[in-house]
């Protein structure tokens, strides 16, 4: 295991004692909300982003995203030391034994405060009749933590995934699955785009070493820098004036493959929150007509807000609507190159969302696949002869990728595919793979396909 929760030696800084109950209490509300189907991003704003003090969030930040990602061997260890499964009803006494575990395991907080800390927020929240029991069941764990992890036999336990994600990322990539479960469960990096409109990558570094921010240059994507530790963007020299975004490496490289000229009609289809419409603006500044197309009006609004920050919003027209509705947003002009950034498993943003290792279902992949596949022949219409697409998504599965592209190609006489030769990735049947964790990005999809002259 690349990452484990009971390696001591990966134990974190936590806050002062008085803070903690806050944080805990918090990171029960949010955990229920997000077992109940709610996605993390969105509970968050309500309930561990409202803690005032940083130290706190960062607590409650760490125990959250520790239990998503560890969920189940954590759930492992409350079976082995449960003598029978508590019910549905009582989902705050399993949580609370799931945040209590993963601290125990992985925070530097000492075992007996987690322990009473738990056993009175378990009587907080209305099951008194349950402090005896999460007493019980966290004193044995801190007993029997060495006994319990070398009895692991099974693969969910082992690699913490459900087993249809484990399953399906072994048939997809036999050689390579264990590596890339791993990398799930690592913490993602914390990456810069510089924007290269005002600054170069060296000169915004100097600012954040003069600033005490240790930062590094990343090989994957040129105007990228990957900061050593998390901070909240606003403290980022010039981030209001549009200096700096927060972007992943394997998002930075979208930009590099569209390879726009300037006079070219650009359409971005799926552009919220508009990372990859700002990185193409910043990086080929000749281009003045970009179209943004959105189905979510209120991640369209983010796409508004990041290209006023950036100042770059004279140079793209949005439009909130179904992409696969063409008379919604199209004017009958032709596209020279098209962007897709589709809408996808996620299953390569794992270890950013540890979430969707508990919201996402294996049904949900067909129809993402159906809606994928609509998206991408709307599109072609609307792309000029000898034009350029360029299909991109955050996932692994080949199904939503190399499978959805072969489909593609094979019903498409006047599609033809532009091999990606890179030193980064896969090549797959088409298209390109990004692993998660390779070159400490995120995992990405991407593959080129020119329309016939
Ligand atoms: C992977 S995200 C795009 C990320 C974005 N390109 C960026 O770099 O910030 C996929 C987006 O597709 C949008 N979407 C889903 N179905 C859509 C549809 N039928 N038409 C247009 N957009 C859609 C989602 O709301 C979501 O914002």
């Amino acid at each position: 295991m690349a990452e484990n929760p009971t390696n001591p030696k990966r134990k974190q800084a936590r806050p002062s004692k008085a803070n903690v109950s806050a944080a805990r209490a918090a990171s029960l509300k949010a955990l229920k909300q997000v077992f109940n189907g709610q996605s993390l991003s969105a509970v968050q704003m309500h309930t561990t982003d409202k803690l005032e003090d940083a130290r706190d969030r960062g607590l409650a930040n760490e125990i959250v995203n520790g239990v998503l990602r560890w969920r189940w061997q954590l759930e492992f260890f409350i079976s082995s030391l449960l003598k029978k499964p508590l019910k549905p009803k009582d989902i705050e006494v399993q949580l609370i034994l799931l945040m209590a575990l993963y601290e125990i395991s992985e925070c530097r907080t000492p075992d007996y405060a987690v322990i009473n800390e738990s056993v009175e927020l378990v009587r907080k929240s209305g099951k008194k009749w349950a402090a005896g029991l999460v007493n019980a069941v966290l004193r044995s764990f801190t007993r029997e933590q060495e006994k319990l992890l070398s009895s692991i036999k099974d693969g969910v336990v082992r690699y913490s995934h459900p087993a249809w994600i484990l399953e399906k990322i072994k048939a997809d990539w036999p050689q390579d699955w264990q590596q890339i479960l791993e990398a799930n469960n690592q913490r993602p990096a914390f990456c810069l785009r510089v924007n290269q409109m005002q600054h170069g990558v060296a000169q915004y570094q100097q600012q954040l070493t003069e600033q005490g921010l240790e930062s590094s240059t990343v090989a994957l994507a040129d105007h990228a820098l990957k900061l050593s530790h998390g901070i909240d963007v606003r403290l980022l020299p010039g981030f209001a004036e549009g200096a700096v975004s927060v972007q992943d490496a394997g998002a930075q490289l979208v930009a590099e493959l569209f390879d726009v000229s300037a006079a070219d009609r650009v359409l971005d289809l799926c552009a919220a929150p508009g990372g990859k419409t700002c990185h193409i603006l910043e990086r080929y500044q000749s281009v003045n007509s970009l179209l943004a197309v959105e189905l979510d009006e209120l991640r369209m609004k983010r796409v508004s807000e990041n290209l006023h920050r950036l100042k770059l919003e004279a140079r793209a027209k949005l439009i909130a609507a179904d992409a696969r509705d063409i008379k919604q947003w199209w004017n009958g002009e032709k596209f020279d190159r098209i962007l897709i950034d589709a809408p996808c498993s996620a299953s390569g943003v794992i270890r950013r969302h540890p979430d969707i290792k508990t919201l996402r279902r294996a049904s949900d992949i067909e129809p993402l696949v159906k809606l994928q596949s609509e998206i991408l022949n709307a599109a072609w219409q609307t792309l000029a002869a000898g034009g350029e697409l360029l299909y991109v998504t955050c996932s692994i599965f080949k199904d939503e990728n190399q499978n959805q592209m072969q489909n593609f190609l094979t019903v498409n006489d006047d599609a033809a595919e532009i091999k990606i030769e890179a030193n980064w990735g896969r090549p797959c049947d088409h298209g390109r793979q990004l692993f998660p964790g390779e070159q400490d990005a995120d995992g990405f999809y991407y593959c080129r396909l020119k329309k016939a002259d």
